[in-house]
C-alpha cells in the first residue's frame, strides 16, 4: 500500500516507488510479498504510519537561492552524500537471488548505509557492504550476544541497532498463514549462531540493565530501535546508546500503535541535542524524508521499498529507491528555499504554524 483510499490520486501510479512496488508484486513469489508487506492484526498501525505522512503539508520559502543545494549531512561523526539509511529487513534472498549483496551494490552506488538485519541471509561479512550497521536482537544469554556484538564488529560494521520493541513475536495472522516457516534454502547464518529457534531468538526479559550491558560491551555506537515515548529515549540515552529509531517496527508487531512520526517531535526535544534521533515506518518520497528531518529527525531509515527495488531488479532496484528518495529530497529541499539539511525545521510545517502565519482569518486589503 503505497498511499490510502483518502489520498489516492490518478498521479499516484506514476511515482518512482510506486512502479517499483508494483513490478516487485508481480515478480515475487504470493508467500515471499505476504511477508515482505506483512503487518500486525488488521494492519491499523502500518496504515497510520502512512496517513501521518499523508496529512502533512509544507510551507515553502521563496526567493531564497537554490542555486547550490546539498543534501550531504553528518551521522554518528561520518560524512554522508545523505540522510537516508536502509532499515534492517530478514532474509533478503526470499525477494532476490542476490540477496544481501545485492541491496549492499545497490545502497553502495546510492550511497546509503546498510543495516543488516540478524536474520540476515548471508553472515554479516560476506554481504559485501561499503558502510554498513548491524542490527542485533538481545537475547538471555548474555555471552550469546556480546558474541554478535563482536561478530558485528569484526564485519566492520561502524554502529549496532538493538532491536527492543520486539520482547516477543508480532501477530501476522497474513504472514503466518502465507508463510509459516523460514524456507530451508534461504539461510540465516547469524541467527543460527544465536538461537537455533525463534522462540529462542525473542527475549521477553529483556530489561535497561541488559541494554546498558551491551552499550558498555560495544567498542562501535548502539542505537535503540523501537523508542516510541520520550521517557524511554531518555533512557536509552542514560544506558549509554549513541541514540534512538523512532519506530513501531513498520506496523508489524503491534496494533494500534502511534505513527513514530507523531510522536517524533517530543523525543527530539528530549534528546536531540545529544543523541542521535532516527525514524522510520511509511516514509515513501524524498518530500516525506523533509517531512521526518522538519519532525526533528537527524535521519532515517526507509524498509519496505528497498525491498522492493530488490524484489524488483536486484542491485538496479536497490539503487533506483535510494537514488529517487535522495532526489526527490533534493529538489523537495530546494521547492522549500533551504539548501542544507541543517536549515530544515518546524517552520517549514503548515500543522505547526499558528493561524495568523499562515493567513488565515486575515482581513483582506
Ligand atoms: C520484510 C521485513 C523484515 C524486517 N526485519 C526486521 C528485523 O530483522 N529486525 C528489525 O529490527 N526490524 C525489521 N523490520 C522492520 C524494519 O527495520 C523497519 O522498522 C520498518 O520496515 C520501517 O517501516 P517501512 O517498511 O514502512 O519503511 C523488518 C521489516 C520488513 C518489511
Amino acid at each position: 500500500m503505497l498511499l490510502s483510499a483518502t489520498a489516492a490520486t490518478a498521479e499516484t501510479e506514476s511515482l518512482p516507488l510506486e512502479i517499483i512496488r508494483r513490478r516487485a508484486e508481480a515478480q515475487v513469489a504470493p508467500a515471499s510479498w505476504a511477508y515482505l508487506m506483512a503487518s500486525a492484526g488488521d494492519g491499523r498501525s502500518a496504515l497510520r504510519n502512512r496517513l501521518a505522512y499523508e496529512s502533512q503539508a509544507l510551507f515553502p520559502h521563496l526567493c531564497r537561492d537554490a542555486s547550490a543545494v546539498s543534501t550531504r549531512t553528518t551521522v554518528l561523526g561520518s560524512e554522508h552524500e545523505h540522510p537516508i539509511v536502509v532499515a534492517p529487513m530478514a532474509s533478503h534472498r526470499l525477494f532476490h537471488p542476490s540477496g544481501e549483496p545485492g541491496t549492499a551494490e545497490g545502497a553502495r552506488r546510492a550511497g546509503a548505509v546498510l543495516t543488516l538485519s540478524m536474520e540476515s541471509s548471508v553472515h554479516w561479512g560476506e554481504a559485501g557492504a561499503e558502510r554498513h550497521w548491524c542490527q542485533i536482537s538481545p537475547q538471555r544469554d548474555r555471552s550469546v550476544t556480546e558474541d554478535l556484538v563482536r561478530a558485528a564488529e569484526e564485519s566492520g560494521a561502524q554502529a549496532i541497532v538493538l532491536t527492543l520493541d520486539t520482547p516477543v513475536s508480532g501477530m501476522r495472522y497474513r504472514q503466518r498463514a502465507a508463510l509459516p516457516q523460514m524456507p530451508e534454502h534461504i539461510g540465516r547464518p547469524m541467527l543460527q549462531r544465536a538461537a537455533q529457534d525463534w522462540g529462542a531468538f525473542t527475549w521477553p526479559g529483556l530489561d535497561w540493565e541488559a541494554v546498558a550491558a551491551i552499550a558498555e560491551h560495544a567498542r562501535v555506537p548502539v542505537l535503540g530501535k523501537g523508542v516510541l515515548r520520550p521517557a524511554d529515549a531518555e533512557r536509552c540515552v542514560d544506558a549509554g546508546l549513541g541514540g534512538v529509531i523512532v519506530s513501531n517496527h513498520g506496523g508489524r508487531n503491534m496494533d494500534r500503535l502511534p505513527a513514530p512520526l507523531e510522536v517524533l517531535p517530543g523525543i527530539a526535544e528530549a534528546i536531540g541535542t545529544r543523541a542521535l534521533v532516527m525514524v522510520d515506518g511509511g516514509i515513501r518520497s524524498g518530500g516525506d524524508v523533509l517531512i521526518a528531518l522538519a519532525h526533528g529527525a537527524h535521519a532515517v531509515m526507509i524498509g519496505r521499498p528497498v525491498l522492493w527495488g530488490l524484489a524488483a531488479d536486484g542491485a538496479d532496484g536497490v539503487e533506483a529507491v535510494l537514488a529517487a528518495l535522495r532526489d526527490e529530497l533534493e529538489q523537495t529541499m530546494a521547492l522549500c528555499g533551504v539548501r542544507r539539511i541543517e536549515e530544515i525545521g518546524a517552520d517549514l510545517l503548515v500543522a505547526d504554524r499558528p493561524p495568523e502565519e499562515l493567513g488565515i482569518g486575515a482581513r483582506r486589503r
